[in-house]
């Protein structure tokens, strides 16, 4: 259809119909849908009415290729135009084949396997019958207390950036109209969703526009530039105002600055919440300021549906703005081809071929293999075959490693470590569960005790229910559960070598588990194939090369802890600071357990001083910098090589370092290699006094190394 029909078809649409089209609901809304009539809890109290039905533009969260066929089947029977539903759902980090949580595959630094990994997760739901998934969500995060921080890939605004592109190519792909193998994607939660007071879901947000430009814009932006199509807006104020009716947010920034002409979607219920926010006075309210901020679709409440046609009569909203909206929706129906095929991608024979199909799963093995990060080893690790292990804890043979996020994906798919280690060693581990996740009791604690005798090696497999994190599954205390702690300590009792490897949808704060381990894997929720890939990194048939992409606090006291703060006008550890009158804790170091791109790896690699081809940049000339990077142990690995850069003066003060740019390689015992960056201008930019966005002539330090701790470093000037 050319833009032109698309008009006309508007044109020939009453004001309930076009209405009804900016509304999202639930499945059970839909006749053709097995769940039919079951409207309970908020959804019964909604003033949805039986006419409202066939024009309703989107549905939330219906999948299978029959049941999606039989929904849009009825649905177009019914509707006077003809005009095709659109199907939406949360696809996150997989469909039914479930990769690791974002947090984890922000770890792998691996856009390339990010990028595959959504191509597969599009793969799968667009023959279920999904049309566009809820992702990528790129919320910056530094507060490891909100359980949302395994939905995005961590507290970089660069990295944010590199993983949102990858996402929506995976998504999208390139010919969206024509491949029935992609799906649209919608970058979430518009906007600095992840900075919530005191880490509590659905708190206030309150920070400075330099903040929100420099730190927490950058990767929803990022996704927009890769032609993301539609922006979800978020649950929290910006500057004030909820951002679901935040006008300088959305048509000022986002339809004004950035140009963006897709679909806005509210988040759940959020344009409803209005209300409770303080802002609007009723549903009516909520709906004149949601819509006028240019918010499309209104998520599973009824604020439009029940009053945007009172407000077009009153003359309170221009039939035009709802005009405008309408259009943006159906012409993502048509950038998605449904109106010549409303049924797309859905195929119940595909679906059985295509979904959870040997090569998925070897991606989703992969990228889990990739995203575990190896905390710390006491050269326990990695396993002989010839030793003996018992395979204890609660994660021990748990499928409950999908993460919250994994609607679609089963725990009974799940290979757990257990069966990981079955399929390795072609035998059964010593096996005691010892502790539940929070709940610890004497006779389970002796089974373990006593099978962990037996053994040469514990591998204690330890964590966070999946319930534990993810959307309000926010948590004070971020050490893991005392029983935990407590089985942990009675197993390192026996003195035997333990290895803990943690599933879990945050940084933790370890004490009580760092002191007792040899070794302690960050596994995070790895996903369907969690298992195998962990079984093949704990015997070194595939080396470790995760590194964190979110810091690990010493304390929950700490928090926020990152590695792209400001200096201070104190700055603890300055050659001329005082001793206590620096920005400090008495009780605690300034920096993190563990640090932002830590990781290690079965090998070492040794940095040399990076050169620089001169020692001056101009806005018209690059800067080349080559390290060498050396493997100088005696496995192949994998190194990440991290570029983060300072700006020594700046008109306004500078974070102590910034990621700009980073490379993967792969080296063999004794290799060594050149590693090349180009630097340039444009890498210097940032917001000044007055907002505008610009480099200053001056000296820069750059540091290269493993991690944004252990560097090497030079300096360079602008001129
Ligand atoms: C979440 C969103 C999600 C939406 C639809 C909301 O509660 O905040 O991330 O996309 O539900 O499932």
């Amino acid at each position: 259809m050319s833009k032109r029909d698309l008009y006309e078809l508007l044109n020939q649409m009453t004001l309930p119909e076009k209405v009804a089209q900016l509304t999202q609901l639930a499945t059970p809304f839909f006749k053709g849908s097995s769940k039919q009539g079951e409207i309970t809890g908020p959804m019964a109290a909604m003033q949805i009415t039986d006419e409202d039905i066939p024009n309703i533009g989107s549905v939330l969260g219906a999948s299978g290729a029959e049941e999606i066929r039989s929904i849009q089947k009825q649905h177009l029977a019914e509707s006077r135009l003809g005009i095709p539903l659109l199907f939406m759902s949360d696809v996150v980090h997989g469909f039914k084949t479930i990769f690791p949580i974002p947090l984890a595959i922000g770890c792998s630094w691996n856009p390339a396997l990010a990028e595959e990994s959504a191509r597969v997760a599009a793969k799968e739901s667009a023959v279920s019958g999904i049309h566009v998934t809820f992702a990528p969500m790129v919320d910056l995060v530094r507060d490891p207390r909100w359980g949302r921080v395994m939905e995005t890939t961590g507290e970089d605004p660069y990295l944010n950036g590199v993983f949102a592109k990858a996402q929506v190519r995976g998504f999208q792909g390139d010919h969206l109209k024509e491949s029935k193998e992609h799906v649209a994607a919608c970058v979430k939660h518009f906007a600095a969703y992840g900075a919530a007071e005191g880490g509590r879901d659905y708190n206030t947000v309150n920070m400075s526009d330099r903040q929100l430009q420099e730190m927490y814009l950058p990767a929803y932006k990022a996704a927009l530039d890769e032609d993301c199509k539609m922006v979800m807006s978020s649950f929290n104020i910006v500057d004030g105002i909820p951002a679901t009716a935040n006008q300088t947010l959305m048509n000022g920034l986002l339809r004004g600055d950035w140009d963006f002409d897709g679909v806005m979607i509210s988040d759940w219920g959020a344009v409803k919440e209005l209300i409770p926010h303080g802002v609007a006075a009723d549903k009516k309210d909520a709906a004149r300021k949601a819509l006028s901020a240019g918010t499309d679709i209104e998520m599973m409440t009824d604020c439009y549906a029940s009053h945007l046609e009172e407000l077009v009569a009153e003359g309170v909203i221009d039939e035009q703005t709802i005009d405008q909206s309408v259009l943006r929706i159906l012409q993502l129906k048509e950038e998605l081809g449904l109106f010549e095929n409303p049924y797309r991608g859905a195929d119940p024979v595909q679906e059985e071929q295509i979904i959870m199909s040997a090569p998925h799963r070897e991606a989703a093995k992969q990228l889990a293999i990739e995203s575990s990060v190896l905390l710390k080893n006491d050269q326990t690790l990695p396993l002989q075959k010839s030793q003996k292990v018992a395979l204890i804890g609660p994660f021990a043979d748990n499928g409950d490693i999908l993460g919250q996020w994994s609607w679609q994906g089963s725990k009974e798919d799940a290979i757990t470590l257990r069966q990981g280690l079955v399929n390795k060693l072609q035998e059964e581990p010593l096996l005691a569960v010892g502790s539940d996740i929070s709940e610890i009791n004497a006779t389970s604690l002796e089974q373990a005790l006593t099978v962990a005798q037996q053994a040469d090696v514990l591998i204690v497999a330890l964590g966070e229910h999946s319930t534990m994190s993810g959307e309000a599954g926010s948590l004070t205390n971020i050490q893991l559960p005392q029983a935990q702690l407590d089985l942990l300590q009675s197993l390192a009792e026996l003195d035997k070598p333990i290895v803990s490897i943690l599933f879990n949808g945050r940084p933790l704060d370890l004490h009580g588990v760092i002191e007792h381990s040899h070794a302690i894997i960050e596994a995070w929720f790895p996903g369907t194939e969690g298992g195998n890939a962990l079984a093949d990194l704990l015997y070194g048939d595939e080396n470790f090369s995760g590194k964190l992409t979110m810091s690990f606090p010493n304390s929950v006291g700490q928090i926020p802890v990152y590695y792209n703060h400001y200096n201070t006008g104190r700055p603890k550890g300055a050659p001329d600071a005082q001793v206590r009158y620096v920005s400090q804790y008495l009780d605690s170091p300034n920096g993190p357990l563990f640090p932002f791109g830590f990781g290690l790896s079965y090998t070492t690699f040794a940095y040399q001083e990076p050169v620089l081809s001169t020692d001056q940049l101009t806005s018209d000339r690059t800067l080349n910098l080559t390290v060498k990077v050396k493997n100088t142990g005696n496995w192949t690995g994998t190194e990440t090589v991290q570029l983060y850069l300072r700006d020594l003066v700046g008109e306004v003060v500078r974070p102590v370092k910034e990621l700009k740019d980073f490379k993967q390689v792969k080296l063999l015992p004794g290799e060594e290699q050149e590693i090349h960056f180009t630097l340039t201008e444009e890498q210097l930019r940032y917001y000044h006094s007055d907002m505008s966005y610009s480099s200053d002539p001056g000296d820069f330090e750059v540091l290269v190394g493993p991690n944004s701790q252990e560097t090497v470093n030079t300096f360079f000037t602008l001129i």
